[in-house]
């Protein structure tokens, strides 16, 4: 395998844990890139089901580095309970490293997510209210904390007398929350920098220049999706951070020449949690139906998560903005008892009848936008243990053969079901 970006090509919750996971397995370093614990990533081996919000899912293979990079926000506490999760049920948490640039998310940052989310009407974007945006706003505004800053006591002492006026003010003037002390802050600190201690990875640069020099191989792994990305999806209805394959480069430390596959990540359908334009939603009964089979609640909020139809605009949006080399199907074995499947190969604007191929970015026009469909016989079979493309129903073929060719690059990976032989490798 070659250096490898996993990245979701909709909006979330592809299954890109379970394409990371079978990966990881050709792969010495796995790189968590961007969000934080906003991301729930569900792997099953055997008859164990692990979850994952922050931790590469790759620290299920002993002896594999899992290196969580900098341009990822890290929640100390959750950090702290994965990790005791994942000993508890006898995974080694000792090849986890953290770069020392990860910015950190603090207790206001989830009490202002929160207010934030409570408090809109209109403009909800139904966060997962983990603090994950307004750790992103205080990063770009240049006064948030990062790793690094919890092991020099002159350095966080001088950033928290800048900082937290200006974060008080806000907090009491902007959100009525309560303000903190210097003194809390420090002492929060204190016990941050016990809990990342053992993985600080100060010799990150080291890590990477060694993998680039051995030649090891790099497996870069995506969490959200592409229509979340903060520039290229549907914002305002989006994460705070680059999903896109491009974010792998920012939040990893390495160049865009490391990278020579990217494999995007989509449902045989398509799924979304939290607000915004899906214009392939299903509010009907085949909706309820995708959601029951396909057991369609989210990992991190045990949200009902809003289903559709398969919508090749986006996967080709998504072919272009991360550059996908190929593309994985899961849970195709969701439609095993579908008669009918369709999929959206166009938008046409009911008002104007105007076409659109390529994805409309301004959401606002969205609500006047309708999916153009194509149908597709079912195969009205049970399709979880086939193992080859050709033990596969020829209606399943015709259905995958058509995305491809809609969507304009191969398919190399198709997921029958949660587990890990439960997947059929193409190319
Ligand atoms: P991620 O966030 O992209 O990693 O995806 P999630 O883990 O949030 O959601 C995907 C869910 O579908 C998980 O519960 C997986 O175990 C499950 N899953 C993954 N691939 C398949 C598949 O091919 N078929 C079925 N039925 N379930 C799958
Ligand atoms: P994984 O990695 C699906 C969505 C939220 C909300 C928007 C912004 O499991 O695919 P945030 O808390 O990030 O500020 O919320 O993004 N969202 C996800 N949806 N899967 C995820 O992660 C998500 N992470 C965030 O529901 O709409
Ligand atoms: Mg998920």
């Amino acid at each position: 395998m070659q250096n490898t970006v996993v990245v979701g090509a909709q909006w979330g919750d592809e299954g890109k844990a379970k394409i990371t996971d079978l990966l990881a397995t050709k792969a010495d370093l796995i790189i968590r890139y961007q969000g934080g614990c906003n991301a729930g990533h569900t792997v099953v081996v055997g008859d164990k089901t692990y979850k994952f919000h922050l931790i590469p899912s790759g620290i299920l293979y002993e002896g594999k580095t899992c290196f969580i990079g900098a341009g990822t926000v890290i929640h100390p506490e959750t950090f702290e309970r994965e990790i005791q999760d994942l000993v508890k049920q006898g995974i080694s948490t000792k090849a986890l490293k953290v770069s020392p640039l990860a910015s950190i998310t603090m207790p206001y940052h989830i009490e202002v997510d929160g207010y934030s989310e409570n408090t809109a009407k209109k403009g909800k974007i139904g966060t997962t209210k983990k603090g994950i945006g307004p750790t992103y706003t205080d990063k770009i505004a240049r006064y948030g904390l990062k790793i690094e800053d919890l092991y020099s006591k002159e350095a966080l002492s001088e950033k928290l007398d800048i900082i937290l006026p200006l974060k008080n003010k806000q907090l009491k003037e902007v959100f009525g929350l309560k303000t903190y002390s210097k003194e809390e802050i420090t002492t929060l600190c204190e016990q941050y920098a016990d809990i990342f201690r053992p993985y600080v990875a100060f010799d990150w640069q080291d890590i990477l220049n060694e993998a680039k020099k051995s030649g090891k191989t790099v497996l870069f792994e995506g969490a959200q999706g592409i229509m979340l990305d903060i520039d290229y999806g549907t914002y305002p209805f989006v994460t705070s951070s680059n999903p896109i394959a491009g974010g792998a480069c920012i939040g990893s430390g390495f160049g865009p020449t490391m990278i020579k596959e990217v494999i995007g990540v989509s449902k045989a359908y398509i799924t979304r949690v939290g607000e915004g334009p899906f214009v392939t939603e299903l509010t009907d009964e085949i909706g309820e139906g995708i959601r029951n089979v396909g057991h369609e609640f989210g990992t991190t909020t045990g949200r009902p998560r809003r289903c559709g139809w398969f919508d090749s605009v986006v996967a080709r949006y998504g072919m272009l903005v991360s550059g996908l080399t190929s593309m994985a199907i899961t849970k195709i074995d969701v439609f095993d008892n579908f008669e009918e499947i369709k999929v959206c190969t166009a938008y046409k604007n009911s008002k104007t009848g105007e076409i659109y191929k390529n994805y409309p970015t301004n959401v606002f026009i969205h609500k006047d936008l309708v999916p153009v469909y194509e149908s597709h016989k079912g195969w009205m079979s049970d399709i979880t243990n086939c193992k080859n493309w050709d033990e596969l129903p020829q209606n399943a073929q015709k259905y995958l053969k058509r995305l491809e060719e809609l969507f304009e690059i191969p398919i190399s990976i198709v997921s029958v079901g949660p587990k890990r032989e439960q997947t059929i490798i193409l190319k």
